[in-house]
């Protein structure tokens, strides 16, 4: 089984679709290990608390620099022997220094089609109001794995989901959580675990 941290930041609703997915048994190939926060505050703390899960917080704000963060990141997971790396609505920046020792092994859930709505500052309700904004008439979710650009690394998975007349960021935002992103993310967790544990099992990790 590959060992597994989250990157939160805010609610955690795609965590618990993971801790979810795990106890119905649709996780095989991996675990959870250790929830880091970028803010104490976060109530993903909470539901990593609720299902015994190790729930550690991670500020920005405690670093004088991203370079200082991105070890901090680095040397946290790297503690619990994180395999596998998943950003669900972690709104910070990761670092090169994380980037480049997991390559491959961070995946990221983001709100719309990529490359739609995509990149820096589009996170979180902003960017389902940029997509009402602009007036797509489907949206949807991607799963993608993290390189040095923002939102740019291959795509694993992605579903369209229909925007409504009279849809408010905060509708839509719910809409494209509960038919894309909480049934993507722990399908492509599992894919990503059960590759990277044949991948492993050879001794030149490749
Ligand atoms: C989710 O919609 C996730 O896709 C998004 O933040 C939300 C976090 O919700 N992530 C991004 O925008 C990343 N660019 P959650 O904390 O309830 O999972």
């Amino acid at each position: 089984m590959l060992r597994i941290a989250v990157l939160v930041s805010g609610g955690g609703t795609n965590l618990q679709a993971l801790l979810d997915a795990k106890a119905r048994g649709e996780i095989p190939h991996g675990e959870f290990v250790r929830v880091i926060a970028s803010r104490p505050d976060a109530y993903a703390l909470t539901r990593a608390a609720s299902a015994g899960i190790e729930g550690v917080v991670i500020s920005r704000k405690s670093f004088a620099d991203l370079a200082a963060y991105d070890a901090a990141i680095l040397a946290s997971l790297q503690e619990c022997g994180a395999q596998l790396v998943v950003l669900a609505g972690f709104l910070s920046i990761l670092g090169p220094t994380v980037i480049h020792a997991y390559r491959d092994r961070i995946i990221n859930i983001h709100p719309a089609l990529i490359p739609s709505f995509c990149g820096k500052g589009y996170y979180g309700l902003r960017v389902h109001e940029a997509a009402l904004e602009r007036g797509v008439k489907v949206t949807g979710a991607t799963v993608h794995l993290v390189n040095e650009i923002p939102d740019g690394g291959r795509i694993l998975m992605q579903k369209a989901v229909e925007v409504k007349d009279g849809d408010t960021p905060e509708i839509l935002q719910r809409r494209v959580m509960e038919q894309a992103e909480w049934l993507l993310l722990p399908r492509a967790v599992e894919e990503q675990c059960a590759l990277w544990e044949t991948r492993l099992q050879t001794s030149d990790g490749r």
